[in-house]
């Protein structure tokens, strides 16, 4: 598995936390920034990470800001991104059995970086469960591909 991480300036901690998870699990990252110290866009960096994920070029991809809220909208305007905003490890769980998302985004300001190890953990181990949950992801897919 290859893992696009990136964040804003409101979410250096987590982001450099994340990496050492993804170290010690031996998963294969690339980190998109920002080396930022002042105060940057968020869609500047949730759009590219994403838009290399629904391009097949990293497997998943995790975005940190102050709330996670920004990341997650920008991300999800990329036809392909099923990006979820996640604050706890059930849901961190069955966002990868029942929605298959391809992209998580979390909030420093809401979350410690201890929890958010936890949650990335769950859900970079978690398996799509399938069956009639692909059915149901399919009607989403179905949808981009209607549209202009
Ligand atoms: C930056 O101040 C903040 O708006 C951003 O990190 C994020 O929370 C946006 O959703």
């Amino acid at each position: 598995m290859k893992v696009a991480i990136a964040s804003d300036h409101g979410g250096i901690n987590i982001r450099e936390e994340l990496k050492s998870l993804l170290e010690e699990l031996g998963i294969e990252y690339k980190d998109f920034g920002c080396d930022c110290s002042t105060s940057v866009d968020y869609p500047d960096y949730a759009l590219p990470v994403a838009k290399k994920v629904a391009d097949g070029e990293f497997d998943r991809g995790i975005l940190i800001c102050g709330t996670g809220i920004g990341m997650s909208i920008a991300a999800n305007k990329v036809k392909g991104i099923r990006c979820a905003l996640v604050h706890d490890v059930y849901s961190a769980r069955l966002t990868r059995q029942h929605n298959d998302t391809n992209m998580i985004a979390m909030g420093e300001r809401v979350i410690g970086a201890g929890l958010a190890r936890e949650i990335a953990q769950t859900w970079l181990t978690t398996e799509f469960e399938a069956g009639r949950h692909a059915n149901r992801i399919g009607k989403i897919t179905e949808y981009e591909k209607s549209e202009q």
